[in-house]
């Protein structure tokens, strides 16, 4: 690793080469928000507005980030979120990130919309995956999910909210997006420019929705419709379609993309876990950063029910942040992704990498021995943070 982290010290320190390796339709794909991206944005601006005042002569410490969530323990407080169409943003990533999480043991999570299906990357996962569900209309279809991902040794379930209807993603639009990606003039030539990526593609074969193949073909469906992901699922959830999935999962259920305490308080009597997210900003433009809406939803919740987070963490200093201001975990999209474009699966165990030393470096030097004593340093936030009042 030495070398790795001296030319890229950093998540973004990686991000230049992503670029270049990666075709524009990918590039975009991976990179958008939606509406302005004002989401997205944000997100980044808000984690750049806390600080941490250190407190000192406390000797020296070891830290250790061992981090416990439901029966499991892992060895850091972070995970990988749920990415679909991960092998669109660099083929074959599905199974190089499961392998990664694995072996360094944090906690994978597998998109129902991913281009590896339950059972491929469940191989790896030596029965400590997470599955994310967006939740078919058909029930037939939920159930079949939950058994194979059951059967394949999944133990966590995340269901994610934030998607009753399907979000304008104007970038996506422009840079021609689809899945498998369309065969024209323009994605033929950005695929030429980008031969690694096309290597990549003959290698693991074309972008597909590989969970999602069986009920395509049991449906008659040979070829994969625009929009069918976006059509089939997602805009059903409602309580008592959780109380369902209940019954039948048998693992720690997280609710992802909450982001209203009323919610967060409710979802406590459904699930074990709530999420707060605004989807890494691609979907309500509109959303404020989860950041800011998770003190006073944790002080609702109270400190034992666990709450996980994403959107906009690029770094350990990010994850410190998440932690102290509430958090039991928090998860992580796109530096993963930046990793594995940028130096394939080498990148991805980088980034990780990346993130545990600086959280590990952070730690030191406030002399936080573990995640518990990290939690009591004192928080500094930027004036415009809060949504809405504490009280
Ligand atoms: C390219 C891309 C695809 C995503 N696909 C899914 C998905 O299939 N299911 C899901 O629950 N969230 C999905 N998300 C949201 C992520 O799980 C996560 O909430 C978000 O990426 C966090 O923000 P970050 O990328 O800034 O870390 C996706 C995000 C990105 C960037």
């Amino acid at each position: 690793m030495t070398i790795l982290a001296d030319k890229y010290p950093r998540i973004a320190d990686m991000k230049k080469r992503a670029l270049k390796r990666m075709p524009h339709f990918a590039a975009e794909y991976l990179f958008s928000g939606t509406g302005y991206d004002r989401a997205m944005d944000h997100n980044q601006e808000i984690l750049k507005n806390i600080f941490l005042t250190p407190r000192y002569l406390k000797g020296t410490v070891e830290a250790n980030l061992k981090t416990k969530l439901f029966n499991m323990e892992y060895d850091a407080p972070f995970g990988i979120a749920p990415v679909g169409m991960t092998s669109l943003i660099w083929p074959g990533a599905e199974i190089s990130l499961a392998k990664i999480a694995n072996k360094v043991n944090i906690p994978y999570t597998l998109s129902t919309v991913a281009c590896a299906s339950i059972e491929s990357v469940g191989k790896y996962l030596d029965n400590k995956g997470w599955f994310q569900l967006y939740p078919p209309q058909d029930k037939n279809i939920r159930d079949d999910l939950l058994k194979r991902a059951s059967d394949s040794g999944y133990e966590v379930l995340v269901i994610t909210s934030d998607i009753p209807a399907s979000s304008r993603r104007e970038r996506l639009r422009m840079a021609g997006v689809s899945v498998p990606p369309k065969i024209n003039l323009r994605t033929i030539y950005q695929a030429a420019i980008s031969p690694f990526w096309s290597v990549g593609v003959l290698r693991h074969g074309m972008p597909h929705f590989a969970t999602m193949d069986k009920y395509q073909k049991s449906q008659g469906n040979k070829k994969i419709k625009k929009g069918y992901a976006g059509s089939q699922m997602n805009r059903y959830l409602d309580w008592n379609y959780l109380e369902e999935v209940r019954k039948i999962w048998k693992g720690p259920i997280v609710l992802k993309g909450l982001m209203d305490n009323r919610d967060a308080l409710k979802a406590r009597d459904y699930v074990d876990a709530i999420y707060l997210s605004n989807h890494g900003g691609r979907q309500l433009d509109l959303a404020p950063s989860p950041l800011q809406v998770l003190p006073r939803i944790r002080k609702d919740l109270g400190n034992e029910f666990p709450i996980l987070i994403d959107s906009g963490f690029y770094s350990g200093q990010d994850v410190v942040k998440g932690l102290m201001l509430g958090a039991d975990f928090v998860m992580i999209g796109r530096p993963f992704m930046i990793g594995i474009a940028a130096l394939g699966s080498k990148g991805a165990a980088h980034a990780h990498y990346i993130i545990k030393d600086e959280i590990e470096n952070i730690m030191e030097q406030v002399c936080a021995k573990n995640i518990e004593d990290l939690k009591k340093e004192t928080v500094n936030l930027g004036k415009d943070f809060f949504m809405g009042s504490l009280d």
